[in-house]
């Protein structure tokens, strides 16, 4: 957003045209939402310090919380991290995709350190959507992308959710339609023992596959690394209860399965289904301004990172 005063943000279509006019803000630093196949982000040069800035600035993001870079391919990736045997593997199984990976950062890795908050590592994934590919493709370098929220609060999957939180804060939104996948990516830590540092879009179980061994979990939310994992993310306005069979007064009930509810995640009790439409039901029922309460989701699968979300959605808040 350069120039003066508070410009409106340009929503651009998913077409070369619009492709292009977003690589082209990239390049000149401003900030961008963008779609990829889990939720949009919000996109800033990686190695431009100002960019980055704008990002946590437009979101409100505390500057210890660092930022995903996204990249068109693992070749793109490994210019910025040590790579690894395991790195290679997962990649090659799951990428392009929902899958983050925490590595340790490469020598001469030319990221701003904003976007790691000054840690040693750095997460990267290769998204998948075709217009978060062509948007990389043209830009041609690393892109910090959080989601594109104010932080802390829930993720957008579609353009209407971004202009919603962010409208005159962003300089553009490339508006290609709902996010097939709906939730964040899988983020896995291999800079250490592999760990899972945010369950997401990728089950935990394909990756442990994958790799041929478990991963390790932390315990508690305290001891997640994910510096972003902290409760209250995700959270509505409303409060949210959770494993609740019926609605009390006063509450609208979200669904899941066979159930009679205000909003249903999936009749038919399918995980893929609930996921992508998780964010967009709670950003509805966010509106009607009244309590929420849940019904319960099968913990396996996809169902444990849906779970994961409404447990934050959930936490009590602090601000
Ligand atoms: O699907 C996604 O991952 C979306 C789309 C836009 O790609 N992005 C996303 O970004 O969810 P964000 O900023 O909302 O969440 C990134 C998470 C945060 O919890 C952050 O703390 C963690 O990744 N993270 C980033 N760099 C890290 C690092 N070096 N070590 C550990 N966690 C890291
Ligand atoms: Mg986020």
């Amino acid at each position: 957003m350069t120039g003066g005063g508070r410009p409106r943000t340009e929503i651009l279509p998913a077409s070369p045209a619009g492709t292009a006019r977003a690589a082209a803000l990239l390049r000149a630093g401003d900030i961008v939402a963008f779609p990829t196949e889990t939720v949009y982000g919000l996109g800033a040069d990686a190695r431009n310090g100002q960019a980055v800035a704008r990002v946590f600035e437009a979101k409100g993001r505390p500057a210890f919380n660092p930022l995903i870079v996204h990249v068109a391919d693992t070749g793109a990736a490994r210019r910025h991290v040590v790579w690894s045997d395991l790195a290679d593997r997962l990649a090659a199984a799951f990428w392009p995709g929902p899958l983050t990976l925490v590595l340790p950062l490469r020598e001469n890795h030319g990221i701003s350190p904003l976007v790691t908050a000054g840690l040693d590592t750095l997460a990267v994934r290769v998204p998948a959507h075709p217009a978060a590919r062509a948007l990389l493709a043209g830009f041609d370098g690393p892109v910090a992308a959080p989601s594109a929220n104010p932080s802390g609060r829930i993720s957008p999957t579609d353009a209407g959710h971004v202009l919603a939180g962010l409208d005159g804060r962003v300089a553009a939104v490339l508006d290609d339609g709902p996010c097939p996948v709906g939730l964040e990516s899988t983020i896995v830590g291999l800079a250490d023992t592999p760990a899972l540092l945010r369950p997401g879009g990728l089950p935990a179980e394909a990756v442990e596959q994958a790799l041929h061994q478990a991963l390790a979990r932390p315990a508690t939310d305290d001891t997640i690394s994910a510096p972003g994992q902290l409760s209250s993310h995700y959270a509505p306005g409303a409060s949210v209860r959770l494993n609740a069979r019926t609605a009390r007064p006063g509450e609208v009930l979200l669904g899941f399965g066979a159930t009679d509810c205000d909003l249903n995640l999936s009749p038919s009790g399918d995980l893929h289904e609930a996921a992508a439409n998780l964010f967009g039901h709670l950003h509805r029922l966010d509106a009607m301004n009244k309590p929420i309460a849940v019904t319960p989701i099968p913990d396996h699968g996809l169902g444990r990172a849906i779970n994961d979300r409404l447990r934050r959605a959930a936490a009590p808040r602090e601000d």
